[in-house]
């Protein structure tokens, strides 16, 4: 039937999922019909605008391949991203906040022992980084997967580089916690870094005038039989981006005071060479079960 009346044909488009089996696909579909719906009348959408972003969402789209993501990206710069993580994260019950995973986690890392330094030949400020995994009671928990990853002093994440497939993996690796819970090792400090903006999300972030960095951090993914998988960041306290992540990512939990230390050993005992950095953090986890994420390919910010 033909309808004149617009809020007819909000009612007849909900309606006409009347017969899906899938409950909760017909619950999201309603409901996704009123949002846009509601969206299209309280905007007064013009037909250039409505063709302005069917011409978006194709381009992000053909941006997309195996290896980049920029429907993510799309997600995590209108803050959609975060908003999931918040709804499945409501009761933290003490355990640490999750952020972001990102598209620079290429999946399970190489595991390296304990004070290794996964910076190797790469330049930048020493750190050194100390951590303890416990239980929301603070009881330590040993044989814990973590795996690590961050940005270079230049703000480029191995995985995005050319030549990451013949270099291997360079300031990523995977820490096992020992009887204490605890991991240590050896990098640079991360510095902000901008997310990838030669696509349409970049057009965005330049259209509308926001600056497109990410805080320095450090990313970590714990996973431990029995608990949630735990994705997260430590943020460098004192970041100029700290409160305008452009992926809304930051929690003030997840911020971390940095300090530099002059010391001539570092907390293994091991020789300094000069001045360093302590980046030192504490992970709860949350007993339950629950599916480590899915790692994205490669970056190739050309792909
Ligand atoms: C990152 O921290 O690696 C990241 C997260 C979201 C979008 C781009 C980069
Ligand atoms: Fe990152």
């Amino acid at each position: 039937m033909p309808h004149s009346d617009d809020s007819k044909l909000t009612a007849a488009v909900v309606a006409s999922f009347q017969e899906t089996n899938d409950l909760r696909l017909k619950f999201l579909m309603e409901e996704l019909v009123g949002a846009l719906h509601g969206f299209v009348r309280r905007t007064n959408l013009s037909f250039e605008e409505w063709g302005s972003a069917i011409d978006f969402l194709t381009r992000t789209g053909q941006k997309s391949t195996v290896t980049r993501q920029e429907f993510i990206l799309l997600s995590d710069v209108l803050g959609v991203s975060m908003l999931v993580d918040a709804v499945n994260h409501r009761e933290r019950s003490g355990a640490t906040e999750t952020t972001v995973l990102g598209p620079f986690y290429v999946g399970e890392h190489k595991p390296l022992p304990h004070g290794a330094d996964i910076s190797e030949t790469v330049e930048g400020e020493r750190m050194f980084v100390q951590c303890r995994v416990t239980d929301l009671a603070g009881k330590p928990l040993k044989g814990v997967a973590v795996d690590v990853w961050h940005a270079d002093d230049d703000g480029f994440y191995d995985s995005q580089k050319p030549d990451y497939a013949s270099d291997g993996p360079s300031l990523r690796a995977r820490f096992t916690t020992d009887a204490e819970g605890r991991l240590f090792f050896r990098t640079i400090l991360p510095c902000s870094y901008p997310i990838p903006i030669d696509g349409p999300v970049g057009e965005l972030i330049l259209a509308t005038r926001r600056h497109p960095m990410r805080p320095a951090h450090v990313h970590f993914l714990l996973n431990a039989k029995g608990y949630e998988p735990l994705v997260t960041h430590v943020f460098i306290d004192g970041d100029k981006y700290l409160d305008s992540d452009v992926v809304f990512g930051v929690k003030q939990e997840l911020v971390s005071r940095i300090e530099l230390r002059s010391d001539a050993v570092m907390p293994d005992g091991l020789p300094a060479a000069g001045p360093w950095h302590l980046m030192t953090y504490d992970f709860r986890l949350k007993p339950g079960k629950g599916v480590a994420p899915k790692p994205m390919l490669p970056v190739s910010v050309d792909a």
